[in-house]
């Protein structure tokens, strides 16, 4: 990273995520409970949105300074209209050095089946899918709009079969409704090719009503996996990493790479703050230097009243970057578990930056 831009941390930006709508055809209650977003919810406009050519001009101004992975969210991304023509924008861009981008979408997969072969086709490389059961009830209860857990498993073979990999599937686990799924889960993905991530369920926005006696700690669902399937524990890919890999041994007790592995997000128990490399672009073009923020930076009138150069926007994002010292995850584990959080401000809700 010889070039790359520092916060006040010594954190490099290298990860961008986008949100390219703040909507979404699911109503999970740790994300966007029904109760608050009903019919009647001030969704964005559509001239609020940033345009596709306005996303790409700010993605290559971030490339320029070191980010070498995007990722696509929302809300669900593919409801955005026409989503492969950013992907196909975005797929050419290239780092400093000539590499292409590690480019990537998180996805409830309900359209993947559909747009699994386009997106592709667009250069889209691979795709995580948000999965949090596989029992049809507990599927339509966690996604609460009823929707079929069949629908979501043929996305899934529609991404592997044209190719869109490796495949993440990430399972949020709240503690009395899709616990039972934990092993379910694992025993489905075991030896599939499809790396199974156990999220725990983060006190993120301000409408799910989080607490923490729903939250199942990592280690606990590591402990249930490794009663049924011996576990190693293997190495991180990258640094500031969210997932710790644990690996499925075979027989002789060494991680056997046929049989994959899963991983544990453990924002609650064990804050990964330290390294984390990750800003988030929201649908209408506000930079955000954590998950938790409660304000972002507004890059918008940069690119539209301001007619801002590339030179001006760039020196925007690397003096916000600079000013950096977020550190959320990680200033919540110093306090008493129930304790309300310590700023007054509303957080931002995820469905709007983007998980
Ligand atoms: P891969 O490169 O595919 O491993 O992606 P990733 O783990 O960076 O991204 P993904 O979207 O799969 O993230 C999985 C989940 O981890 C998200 O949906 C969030 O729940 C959580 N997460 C991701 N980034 C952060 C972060 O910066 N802070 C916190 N607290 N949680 C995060
Ligand atoms: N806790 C943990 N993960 C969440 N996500 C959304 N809300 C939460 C939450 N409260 C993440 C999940 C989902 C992705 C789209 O957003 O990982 O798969
Ligand atoms: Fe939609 Fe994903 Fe949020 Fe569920 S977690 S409501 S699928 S954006
Ligand atoms: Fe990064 Fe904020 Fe998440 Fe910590 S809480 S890992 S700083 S996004």
């Amino acid at each position: 990273e010889g070039t790359a831009l520092l916060d006040r941390l010594g954190r490099p930006l290298t990860d961008l995520r986008i949100s390219v709508t703040d909507r979404c055809n699911f109503r999970c209650s740790y994300c966007m409970p029904k109760e608050v977003f009903d019919k009647d919810y001030p969704y964005l406009p559509h001239g609020a949105l940033l345009s596709f050519e306005e996303i790409t001009r700010l993605a290559r101004l971030f490339v320029a300074q070191g980010v070498h992975k995007i990722r696509l969210t929302g809300g669900e991304p593919l409801l955005r209209k026409n989503i492969e023509r950013l992907i196909e924008q975005l797929a050419v861009l290239r780092t400093p050095d000539g590499q292409a981008l590690d480019l990537t979408l998180t996805t409830n997969g309900s359209l993947l089946a559909r747009k699994a072969q386009s997106l592709r086709d667009a250069g889209l490389q691979r795709v995580t899918v948000s999965l949090d059961g596989l029992d049809d009830t507990v599927f339509r209860r966690m996604n609460d709009v009823d929707f079929p857990v069949a629908q979501v498993l043929e996305g899934l073979e529609a991404a592997r079969s044209v190719g869109l990999g490796p495949i993440k599937v990430n399972m949020v686990v709240k503690r009395g409704t899709n616990e039972g799924e934990i092993l379910p889960m694992a025993r489905r993905f075991r030896g599939s090719g499809v790396v199974l991530r156990f999220i725990e369920y983060m006190d993120v926005g301000a409408t799910n009503g989080w607490r923490m006696d729903e939250v199942v700690p990592s280690a606990e669902v590591v402990q249930r996996l490794s009663e049924e399937f011996p576990l190693v524990p293997l190495h991180a890919t990258a640094p500031g990493e969210t997932a710790q890999r644990w690996g499925y041994a075979g027989p002789d007790g060494r991680h056997d790479p046929a049989l994959g592995e899963v991983g544990v997000i453990s924002s609650v128990t064990q804050a990964f703050c330290s390294d984390c490399t990750r800003a988030r672009l929201s649908t209408e073009g506000r930079l955000y230097l954590c998950l938790f923020a409660s304000q972002g930076h507004d890059l918008k009138p940069l690119l539209r009243e301001r007619q801002a150069s590339d030179a001006q926007i760039a020196s925007a994002i690397a003096a916000i970057w600079q000013g950096r010292a977020d550190r959320y995850s990680e200033l919540r584990g110093l306090r008493a578990p129930d304790e309300a959080p310590a700023s007054g401000a509303r957080r931002v809700e995820m469905s709007y930056i983007g998980g």
